[in-house]
């Protein structure tokens, strides 16, 4: 049994968590362990998890919870520090931050809902010391039409984060693109089932540079990239492809159109 397991079981409080975050959290969370840090979650119900932190993380780590319901504050005489708040609020996260500064780990266990998940992040990644994280659970309600999450829609969380892909590519200088704070700060998104884990960078990122060994022996290699003629014996068979690979332009609007025609079909594979 996982340590974070160990400690959900061990809670004093009920606390409610999906099955598959043990796992996940047993990975993330290995470099925190017994260091001196700052953890916020946010929903923090009747405080299980609180304990469940505090158990795992070890005396050293300061647990600190957000909560809409008033009565969390009863918590604080089981030495966890909890504000009263909407996450959904900007001006709550402001004064938040003013007045816990920055924190190393925040998991948004709240409402789950597009504005409550989106603005929980916005308004924390400048207040994530370098090389922390922010996790968002219960990332499937970006997919859920009941229960009031009226997903999947074009302001999905999950949809949101696929913007931050997008910025997080433009430190790539090859898309001529400014960076901002997100792709200064952000350094990598991972995906798990219902929960997604936004890395904080431990420096400053940057624009990143081609680098090049061995620069003598540059053009050795023939970059077959853009030839016209195919050694697949499976296309020969085909007609239509052979004469598409070996008469059209690989940079051609009709080669395009082939190539997509066959990511449509493993879109379809996957999808299915
Ligand atoms: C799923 S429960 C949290 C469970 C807890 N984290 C655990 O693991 O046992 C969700 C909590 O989020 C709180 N919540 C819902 N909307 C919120 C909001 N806008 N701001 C802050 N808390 C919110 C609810 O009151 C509820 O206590």
């Amino acid at each position: 049994m996982s340590k974070i397991f160990k400690s959900f079981k061990a809670s004093p409080k009920y606390s409610i968590k999906w099955s598959n975050y043990f796992d996940i959290y047993e990975n993330l969370f290995q470099k925190f362990l017994k260091k001196k840090i700052k953890i916020v979650e946010v929903g923090i119900g009747d405080g299980g998890s609180l304990f469940m932190w505090k158990n795992f993380f070890g005396k050293n780590a300061k647990i600190i919870g957000i909560e809409l319901n008033p009565e969390a504050k009863n918590l604080e005489k089981n030495g966890f520090k909890i504000y009263n708040g909407d996450q959904s609020s900007s001006d709550f996260w402001k004064s938040f931050y003013k007045k816990i500064g920055k924190i190393d780990i925040l998991i948004d266990d709240g409402g789950h809902t597009n504005l409550q998940q989106i603005t929980t992040l916005v308004e924390s990644i400048n207040f994530i010391k370098p090389g922390g994280m922010i996790i968002i659970e219960d990332t499937h309600t970006s997919f859920m039409k009941n229960k009031g999450f009226r997903n999947p829609s074009k302001y999905s969380f999950i949809n949101f984060t696929l913007s931050i892909i997008e910025i997080i590519h433009r430190r790539n200088p090859n898309l001529n693109k400014k960076l901002n704070f997100i792709s200064k700060k952000i350094n990598s998104i991972e995906y798990y089932d219902s929960i997604t884990v936004i890395n904080i960078a431990k420096k400053r990122l940057n624009k990143s540079k081609n680098l090049e060994n061995n620069k003598k022996l540059r053009n050795y290699f023939v970059d077959y990239r853009y030839k016209r003629k195919n050694f697949s014996k499976e296309i020969k068979k085909k007609k239509f492809s052979n004469f598409l690979t070996k008469k059209i332009s690989k940079r051609s609007y009709l080669y395009r159109i082939y190539e997509n025609s066959i990511i449509k079909k493993y879109f379809k594979l996957i999808t299915n």
